[in-house]
C-alpha cells in the first residue's frame, strides 16, 4: 500500500508539543504515511527463522547453562554436594555461591533512572535463601542436555528459617501503605466515608485478583560473553541500557565496558527484564574463561522471573437515585517482597475514571517470602478495572441504569483527582460507536436468553491506561548522499511492531520513502535511554526522532552555504519534503539533502538528540481510553464460561499503524481473556512454592478460546502528544475481565468476584 507513498511536506517544529508551543505538525498529515497500514518490515525475517533472538548467537568455545533452584521459602544452604555434578559428563563447571566471583548487589529498579535489578539482594554470593525457587548453583557443560543432566545430580539440604507465605500470615503481621515510583498510592477526597454511609443507593463488595506468571512464547534467554575486560550480553530485554548500567555496577565496570543487545524479543509483557539469570550467566562465564548461553526452562522463568503480584480490593460506590457518584471508594492490600518495591498499584485508573463528590483511593502493602513481584501487562489498571468496572456494573443493575448510561452520568470534565484538564478524552464517543457496532441494545436482564444448553449475556467495562513518555530518550540520524537514513534508537522490538512505525515516524519526517529509511534498534551502544514500558516507547521514540530531526536541518543548513536555494533561511522557516528540505511557505526553494551534500564535500552527515523533556504530562491529564464490549456463553449444565463475542472501541489518539495497532489491542484483549477465565499462578501458602510452574497447568488462552475480536477506534489527535498518538501496548488488556465477568453475570445472574472466573465458581 504505502510503497514508494512519498512524505510530503513536514515543517520544523521544535518542542512543538510543549505547552505553549504548536501542535506536532505530523498529527495534521492526512496523506503521508502515518496512519497507513503497514506490515511489520521484521515479519518476513521472523517467518523465515532469519531473525536471530537472543539464545541463536553461536559463539566460539560456547558452554550451556542450567540452574538447580531451592526448594525452601528462607533460610540456609547447610549442605551443597556438587561432586556428582562436577563428575558428569561434559560438565567445565558448577557455579555456587563457595566459588562464584564477587560481585555487588543489582541497583534496584525505581532506585535510579539506570537501575534494573529485580531486589536489593545479592545473586549467589553467601548460603542465604530468600526464595523457593532461588538459583543455588549453576552448571555449565558442552551441551544444554549435559548441563541439564548435570544438575539433577546437585544434592542440596537446607536451614529452615521462619517464612511468611501466606497473604492471611502475611496480614495479620500488618500492611503498611503502598507507594509506586516514589508516590504514595493515596488519595482522599472529602468524608468519603460519611457519604457513602449517607447515599441512598450504594454498593460494597471486595474483589480478589491472583497472582499470575509470564508466559512469553519466548523463555527468558542470554548468550553472553567477556571480550577482554568487557562484557557483551545478547538477550532478550526491554530495557538494554538501563540493564548495561546495572550489569556494570554488579560487576564494577564502567558502563561503556557493558554492551546489552536486543534485536529481537519474543514477547515481553514486562516481565523482559534484568533478572539473576543474565548476572549469573555473565559470572558463570567469567568464571569458565568461556561464552555462555543461559536459556531458563519453562519452570525456570516460574522460579526466576517475577509476575504480577495478587490483590484484595474493596470498592464501594455511593450514589443518587439518578446514578450520580457521591463517593468513591477503592482501596485494598498487595503483597510483594522485603527486598523489592512493587506493589500492585490497583487504583491507578480509578483516579482519573470517574467524576465523584468524593473519594478515597489506597493501597496497602505486606510482605511475603517470595520471588520479587514485577511489571506485568497495565500493572494496576488490569486488576484495578476488574474490580472498579465489576461494582459499576453492580451498582448500574441495583439503579435499573443501563451500565453504559451509567459512565457517561459520570464522566468527569477534569481530572476528578490531579484537578488538571484532560489532554484528549473521547470515551463518550468510544461508547457509543463501539455500543452501536456491538448491539448492545439487544442485551436483556440476567438469566433471560438460553439457546439449548447455553446462557447468554453480554457486559461491558471501560479500559483505562496513561499516556507517559519517560526523559532521557535519544535518536541518531545519518543520513547519506544516495538519500538514505540510519535512524537509531537505543528502542526494543518485542513483537509489537516497534521497528515499523519507527521507520514510518522517522520517513514521513525525513520526507523519505519508507524504504529510504533503516531504523536499528536493540544495543546499548546507542545513544539515549528507552524503555519498552508504560506503553511510552513510542512516544519516547516520537519526541526523540523530532529533536533528531530539528539537529539535522540545522546542521544541512549550515552545510548547505551561500550558493544553496536555502541560503540566509533559518531551521524554523525550513521543512523535509521529497528528499530534501524546503521553505514552508515557499515550497519551490529547495534543496535535495544529496545536492547539499554533494556541494559540501561530504559523504554523509550524522546527528543525535534527546528529546525533549515530557512537560505536557504536567499540564494535562493524559490516557488512552477504552470501551470493551463481550458477549458471554455459559453452559447451563456443566457452567463452563466461552466468551463467543468481543468489541473494543479504543480513544488512543492518533493511530499509527492501524495493522500491528489492531494487534496490539487484539493481542492484549486475549491477554484479558485469560485474566478473566484461566490465569492463576498456584502459590503454595505452606512452603511458597510455586505448583503450577508450566504451560500444562498454567493456562493461557489458546485459539479455540478466543473468539471473533472487532476493535475500532476514534483516531482523534492528541494535540499534546509527539505525533498526536497515545500508547497502544496495554490498554487492551485493561476492563477485559470486568467486561467478561459483567457478561457472566448478565448471563447467569452470578456474581463472580474473584478472578479467574472459573466454572467451580458458578456451580
Ligand atoms: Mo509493560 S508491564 O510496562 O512491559
Amino acid at each position: 500500500l504505502v510503497q514508494g507513498a512519498m512524505a510530503k511536506l513536514v515543517p520544523l517544529a521544535p518542542d512543538s508539543w510543549i505547552p505553549g508551543g504548536v501542535p506536532d505538525p505530523l498529527i495534521a498529515r492526512k496523506h503521508g504515511l502515518i496512519g497507513t497500514s503497514v506490515s511489520r518490515l521484521d515479519g518476513a525475517l521472523k517467518v523465515k527463522g532469519a531473525a536471530r533472538f537472543a539464545a541463536e548467537f553461536a559463539l566460539d568455545d560456547m558452554v550451556y547453562a542450567a540452574l538447580a533452584f531451592a526448594t525452601i521459602p528462607r533460610g540456609r544452604i547447610a549442605t551443597l554436594d556438587v561432586a556428582a555434578a562436577e563428575a558428569a559428563s561434559g560438565v567445565v563447571v558448577v557455579m555456587t555461591h563457595r566459588n562464584a566471583p564477587r560481585m555487588k548487589q543489582p541497583a534496584v529498579f525505581g532506585s535510579s533512572p539506570t537501575a534494573a535489578g529485580p531486589a536489593d539482594l545479592p545473586i549467589m554470593q553467601d548460603d542465604r535463601i530468600h526464595w523457593n525457587g532461588q538459583p543455588i548453583a549453576v552448571v555449565l557443560a558442552g551441551t544444554q542436555e549435559q548441563a541439564d543432566h548435570a544438575v539433577s545430580l546437585i544434592v542440596t539440604t537446607y536451614d529452615v528459617e521462619e517464612s511468611v507465605t501466606s497473604f492471611a500470615a502475611a496480614k495479620e503481621k500488618g500492611a503498611a501503605p503502598a507507594s509506586f515510583m516514589g508516590q504514595p498510592l493515596l488519595n482522599e477526597i472529602g468524608d468519603a466515608d460519611a457519604m457513602l454511609a449517607a447515599a441512598p443507593h450504594k454498593v460494597d463488595q471486595v474483589y480478589r485478583t491472583p497472582r499470575h506468571n509470564h508466559n512469553a512464547i519466548e523463555p527468558h534467554a542470554a548468550t553472553i560473553a567477556w571480550v577482554g575486560g568487557d562484557l557483551v550480553v545478547h538477550d532478550a530485554s526491554q530495557l538494554v541500557s538501563m540493564e548495561a548500567a546495572t550489569i556494570a555496577g554488579v560487576f564494577d565496570l564502567k558502563v561503556e565496558q557493558v554492551r546489552v543487545t536486543s534485536p529481537y524479543v519474543g514477547g515481553g509483557f514486562g516481565g523482559k527484564c534484568l533478572w539473576d539469570h543474565q548476572i549469573l550467566g555473565a559470572a558463570a562465564a567469567k568464571l569458565a574463561g568461556r561464552p555462555v548461553r543461559i536459556v531458563l526452562t519453562r519452570e525456570g522463568v516460574y522460579r526466576g522471573v517475577g509476575g504480577r503480584t495478587l490483590t484484595e480490593q474493596r470498592v464501594a460506590i455511593g450514589a443518587a437515585a439518578g446514578g450520580h457518584f457521591q463517593a468513591l471508594i477503592h482501596a485494598g492490600t498487595t503483597a510483594t517482597t522485603p527486598h523489592n518495591n512493587m506493589p500492585e498499584p490497583f487504583i491507578l485508573g480509578t483516579r482519573a475514571g470517574y467524576a465523584a463528590d468524593s473519594f478515597k483511593l489506597s493501597v496497602d502493602v505486606v510482605r511475603m517470602n517470595m520471588l520479587a513481584n514485577t511489571f506485568m501487562r497495565a500493572p494496576g489498571e488490569s486488576v484495578g478495572t476488574f474490580a472498579l468496572e465489576s461494582a459499576i456494573d453492580e451498582l448500574a443493575a441495583d439503579l435499573g441504569i443501563d451500565p453504559i448510561e451509567l459512565r457517561i452520568r459520570n464522566e468527569p470534565e477534569v481530572d476528578p483527582t490531579s484537578g488538571l484538564p484532560f489532554s484528549s478524552r473521547h470515551i463518550v464517543e468510544a461508547w457509543r460507536a463501539g455500543a452501536a457496532k456491538f448491539g448492545w441494545d439487544k442485551r436483556g436482564l440476567p438469566g433471560a436468553r438460553r439457546e439449548g444448553e447455553w446462557l447468554i449475556g453480554m457486559g461491558c467495562a471501560t479500559g483505562t491506561y496513561p499516556y507517559y513518555r519517560m526523559p532521557g530518550a535519544a535518536a541518531r540520524i545519518t543520513l547519506d548522499r544516495a538519500g538514505t537514513a540510519l535512524v537509531e534508537v537505543a528502542a526494543h522490538e518485542m513483537g509489537m511492531g516497534t521497528s515499523t512505525t519507527t521507520t514510518m515516524v522517522a520517513a514521513e519526517r525525513l520526507g523519505l520513502p519508507l524504504e529510504a529509511v533503516e531504523v536499528r534498534y536493540g544495543d546499548s551502544i546507542i545513544p539515549g535511554a528507552i524503555l519498552a514500558g508504560g506503553s511510552q516507547q513510542t512516544a519516547a521514540i516520537g519526541a526523540a526522532v523530532i529533536a533528531a530531526h530539528n539537529a539535522l536541518v540545522a546542521e544541512l543548513l549550515k552545510l548547505a552555504g551561500n550558493d544553496s536555494p536555502l541560503a540566509g533561511l533559518s531551521p524554523d522557516e525550513v521543512g523535509s519534503e521529497d528528499g530534501g528540505l524546503a521553505k514552508l511557505d515557499d515550497p519551490a526553494r529547495r534543496e535535495s539533502y544529496a545536492s547539499i551534500l554533494h556541494r559540501a564535500q561530504r559523504d554523509h552527515v550524522s546527528v543525535s538528540a534527546e528529546g525533549s523533556p515530557p512537560l505536557e504530562l504536567m499540564h494535562w491529564s493524559m490516557h488512552s481510553h477504552s470501551a470493551i464490549f463481550c458477549e458471554a456463553r455459559v453452559n447451563a449444565v456443566t457452567r463452563e464460561v466461552r466468551v463467543s463475542r468481543f468489541l473494543g472501541s479504543f480513544d488512543c489518539g492518533r493511530i499509527l499503524n492501524p495493522k500491528t495497532a489492531r494487534s496490539q489491542f487484539r493481542g492484549g484483549m486475549i491477554m484479558g481473556l485469560g485474566l478473566a477465565l484461566m490465569e492463576e499462578t498456584e502459590f503454595d501458602e505452606r512452603n511458597g512454592r510455586i505448583m503450577n510452574p508450566s504451560l500444562a497447568e498454567y493456562h493461557v488462552p489458546v485459539h479455540l478460546d478466543v473468539p471473533e475480536i472487532d476493535v475500532i477506534w476514534t483516531d482523534i489527535a492528541d494535540p499534546h502528544t509527539p505525533m498526536g498518538a497515545h500508547g497502544v501496548g496495554e490498554i487492551g488488556i485493561t476492563g477485559v475481565a470486568a467486561a467478561v465477568a459483567n457478561a457472566v453475570y448478565n448471563a447467569t445472574g452470578t456474581r463472580v468476584r474473584d478472578l479467574p472466573i472459573t466454572l467451580d465458581k458458578l456451580l
